[in-house]
């Protein structure tokens, strides 16, 4: 990309030949990439762009808030409460594969119902590049946006920042004018915290989830990750108050990257350490431990699972 202001100009105009006069829909998932993606349509279409927000219960603390107020100028936003049904699809599962997959699934079935409902003709997707290459290499089933062509009959789908690495797509963010916060933002993993509660997904289980990832990115956006969360990784012994409880395992990290294909695991001093662990096991009763992550990628993937 050479410039941002051009880039716009140029993915406008791109998008509104490729739709035409037909509806279009994009899942906003509140990240970075689907929002830019779904601002340049919007530019481009306006409400012929039906952008559909799922609530999976998945989703990071205050995600839903921030998206509903972000995009409060499309007046074609749709917010989906889909939790009951994650979570019930999601019960028993421990495979992480079989827990992107099924995830995968429901989202296909949330979104069809918008897309059905909207006669919607053309697909637009937040696709960059490094998800391309991961795709290609069947690194890991990605499967926020994946499954959806085989599924849904699209005439066309429309990927206007496939070319762009993450650094790229903040830059768009900010020409766009997207909140700071939706350019600032730490990438987040399509299936959301299930991949931050190793073994089956609980609605308490992705609770600590949600609150410790929310105490890491507090606690270490001024140390500038490239991104920083917690996980749920097991249980362990551990004495709150005059009791032995066995509570939950969390284990913190944080990683400098350039797009997520390789990754260091940062060196952060040891008083934020402990802040964050006298954090972490005060969201929740059952947190009995906290740990530190200090594997790079590789041999470590970015996230748990
Ligand atoms: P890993 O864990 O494979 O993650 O080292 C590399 C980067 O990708 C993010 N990630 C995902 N992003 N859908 C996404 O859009 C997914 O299914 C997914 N899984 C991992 C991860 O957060 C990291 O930034």
């Amino acid at each position: 990309m050479v410039n941002a202001a051009e880039f716009v100009e140029e993915a406008v105009e791109e998008i509104r030949e490729e739709v035409g006069d037909d509806n279009a829909i994009i899942a906003l998932s509140g990240g970075v990439d689907s929002s830019v993606a779904a601002a340049l349509a919007y530019e481009a279409i306006g409400d012929q762009l039906t952008p559909v927000y799922v609530d999976t219960g998945l989703m990071r603390k205050g995600e839903t808030e921030g998206v509903r107020e972000t995009f409060a100028f499309m007046e074609s936003l749709r917010i989906v409460d889909a939790r009951d049904r994650f979570f019930d699809a999601l019960a028993g599962i421990t495979d992480p594969e079989e827990k992107r997959h099924v995830i995968g699934e429901q989202f296909i079935r949330e979104f069809e119902t918008v897309a059905r409902e909207t006669d919607a003709k053309q697909l637009v997707q937040g696709t960059i590049y490094p998800d391309r290459i991961e795709s290609e290499g069947n690194i890991k089933s990605h499967h926020n946006v994946g499954g959806l062509p085989e599924v849904v009959d699209f005439d066309g789908i429309v990927e206007p920042v496939r070319d762009l690495y993450k650094d790229e797509v903040r830059e768009v963010a900010r020409e766009l004018g997207l909140e700071e916060v939706v350019a600032e933002r730490m990438p987040f993993p399509g299936p959301g915290l299930a991949v931050r509660v190793i073994g089956e997904v609980t609605p308490e289980k992705v609770e600590v989830a949600r609150e410790a990832c929310h105490v890491v990115e507090d606690e270490l956006e001024e140390h500038e990750p490239w991104q920083a969360f917690a996980a749920v990784i097991g249980k362990a012994t551990g004495v709150k108050g005059d009791n032995r409880v066995h509570g939950w395992v969390v284990a913190v990290r944080s990683v400098e990257s350039r797009d997520g294909m390789t990754a260091r695991a940062q060196e952060i001093d040891w008083e934020t350490l402990q802040r964050i662990q006298s954090r972490i096991t005060g969201v929740h009763e059952n947190v009995a431990r906290v740990v530190y992550d200090v594997t790079h990628k590789p041999p470590a993937t970015i996230e748990y699972e």
